[in-house]
């Protein structure tokens, strides 16, 4: 992508029909189009990757926990399709890139159902591409945003996709470090637990300053005052707290690399800056 004027043509879908031209605000570093940036892909414009570019400078370490945890989002989701998940909700989806969670939940259950839901148009964007390789009536993408629950709940575009009443996979990976502390995280990830039946599932991947100094551990956040959304990294102990209540799967809470890692040659990194948990509401 180069410009505006790409992503606004893109608008325009297959039947000629116009659609809205979302706020794609280019000159506004976007996490979502700056985390493309870090995995490698395209869908980012010169503010983006000028951002990414900052973050990056940061050491290689960036670079890794992206993949770690794009990675990690694969081996959850399989894992979850496993267990005989059907229904995820996939809150914070981020651009469309290799293994998305319908590919990976339906290469093991081909009837599983996705709910994308993300905050950023540039996501919405893209879910045309997303749901034109996806069978008929097993995805959807919508704008929502994780801080208002009540709404996704409520959301129809959710509930014609999924029944609340069977379990649910929650997946937040990535994006809980997007919603800083005035906004109660605690409370929007309560509110979604609470709203899934027994058997459901919670999966959290999320950034962390634990293993470098508060002076390296602040030079990411800092990048991140001028983009859309700020980062603020946590804690395990305070990852763990969203988990309350529920039942964490072997091997716990660990960083991305050591989660459930299905290759000989997987980095078992563990300073790889990003916590990774799943557990089921019992
Ligand atoms: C780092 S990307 C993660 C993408 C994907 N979940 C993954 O782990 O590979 C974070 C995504 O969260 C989205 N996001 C940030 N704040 C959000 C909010 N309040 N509500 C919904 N999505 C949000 C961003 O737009 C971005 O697409």
């Amino acid at each position: 992508m180069t410009d505006h004027q790409d992503v606004a043509l893109d608008w325009m879908n297959g039947d000629g029909e116009a659609r809205p031209p979302a706020d794609l605000r280019p000159e506004v570093p976007h996490p979502a189009r700056m985390y493309d940036y870090y995995l490698g892909g395209k869908d980012n414009f010169p503010a983006d990757r000028a951002a990414a570019e900052q973050v990056l400078a940061l050491g290689p370490l960036v670079r890794i926990s992206a993949l770690a945890n794009r990675a990690f989002l694969q081996r959850a989701v399989r894992h979850l399709a496993e267990q005989g998940i059907r229904q995820f909700l996939d809150i914070g989806t981020g651009i469309p890139s290799a293994g998305n969670t319908h590919e990976t939940a339906q290469r093991v259950a081909p009837s599983a159902r996705v709910a994308y839901l993300d905050n950023d148009p540039i996501v919405l964007v893209h879910g045309r591409a997303l749901l034109a390789g996806a069978a008929r009536g097993s995805v959807s993408v919508l704008q929502a945003d994780l801080r208002e629950p009540k709404a996704i709940l409520a959301d129809p575009g959710v509930r014609e996709l999924l029944d609340l009443d069977q379990p649910v996979a929650l997946l937040l990976f990535a994006v809980l470090h997007f919603v800083d502390e005035a906004d109660d995280p605690y409370a929007i990830v309560r509110t979604l637990v609470d709203a899934l039946p027994s058997g459901s599932y919670l999966a959290i991947s999320h950034a962390t300053g634990d293993f470098s100094t508060p002076e390296e551990a602040g030079r990411g956040p800092a990048i991140y005052k001028n983009a859309t959304a700020q980062l603020t990294m946590r804690s395990r102990e305070q990852v763990l707290r969203f988990f309350d209540g529920l039942e964490l799967q072997e091997p716990g809470l660990v960083t991305a690399p050591q989660w459930r890692p299905d290759q000989p040659e997987q980095p078992t990194d563990s300073q790889v800056a990003i916590w990774a948990g799943v557990a089921r509401k019992p």
